[in-house]
């Protein structure tokens, strides 16, 4: 895989995919509800990722597609290069803010990330990785993690997990808050993803992520040293829905063994 060429015409087609979410605001949007009322979908996301189906299936014939509203592959293993894609990552601030979401995108190949993107589209920021040659922000290389400790710690996670709630123990997220620096809440898990990777949050945890939402994050954060894993401290699922943390990795440990109980 010419990882060089194919990172230019990522770009290219992620740039455009942006320009068409953008003119969308000019449009009245068709909101519909999934798995519960709050979980949302839009026509906006069905046709970015027809877009981009349509460009990968003509350019990349042999590659297989993981794409959120389920227009690409039914993924059941990880041979061969799959398109790993959420068109709109944050729907719910898309349809209430128009801003705070992202393009999400990684490509791997037999299951080793190669090249991650997220595109903070309203802002024209866009976060990237190349495997084994760094990550980048507007093309910028990022520097790796610093070296940090729990105290000065600014963690991303969803207010859920801090009442009680049926997966976790919601008393170690209430010593997590007392204990760290800050608490953030984004509403995107890939921007999470991408302000981990530029050092603005030291950790992002999450009950429930798909494969789309982390795989273009994974390969940037594992580019500046962040660690990605389940809250076992396995290899993040890229096949199935599973918890999720990346972090720093002078804090990683500590918030699995301390803080995060599973029920
Ligand atoms: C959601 C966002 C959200 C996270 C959810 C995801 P979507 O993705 O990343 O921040 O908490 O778990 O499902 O539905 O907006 O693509
Ligand atoms: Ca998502
Ligand atoms: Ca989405």
């Amino acid at each position: 895989m010419d990882l060089h060429a194919m990172d230019l015409y990522i770009k290219s087609l992620i740039k455009e995919a942006g320009h068409r979410i953008c003119n969308s605001f000019l449009t009245d949007i068709t909101i519909e509800s999934k798995s519960n009322a709050n979980d949302l979908v839009t026509n906006i996301d069905k046709e970015i990722e027809q877009f981009f189906i349509g460009r990968i299936r003509r350019d990349f014939p042999g590659h297989r597609i993981f794409g959120e509203e389920g227009f690409g592959d039914d993924i059941q293993t990880s041979e061969g290069v799959i398109w790993m894609l959420d068109p709109i990552d944050g729907t719910m601030n898309f349809v209430h803010q128009k801003r705070n979401f992202a393009i999400s995108l990684g490509i791997f190949k037999d299951g080793v990330g190669q090249l991650g993107y997220i595109y903070d589209v309203v802002n024209d920021d866009l976060y990237h990785g190349v495997k084994g040659r760094g990550a980048y922000y507007n093309d910028e290389q990022m520097r790796p993690l610093m070296e940090t400790v729990i105290a000065e710690s600014i963690v991303a996670m969803n207010a859920t997990w801090a009442v009680p709630n049926r997966y976790l123990d919601h008393e170690g997220t209430l010593q997590l808050i007392r204990d760290v620096r800050g608490m953030r809440s984004y509403g995107s898990a890939a921007l999470e993803l991408a302000y981990l990777a530029s050092g603005r949050v030291d950790a992002y945890i999450s009950m429930r992520l798909s494969p789309w939402d982390i795989a273009g994050g994974m390969v940037i954060a594992q580019e500046v040293g962040a660690v990605t894993t389940n809250f076992k401290g396995e290899p993040a699922n890229l096949l199935k829905q599973d918890t999720f943390i990346a972090a720093n990795p002078a804090i990683h440990q500590e918030l699995l063994k301390k803080y995060i109980r599973l029920k």
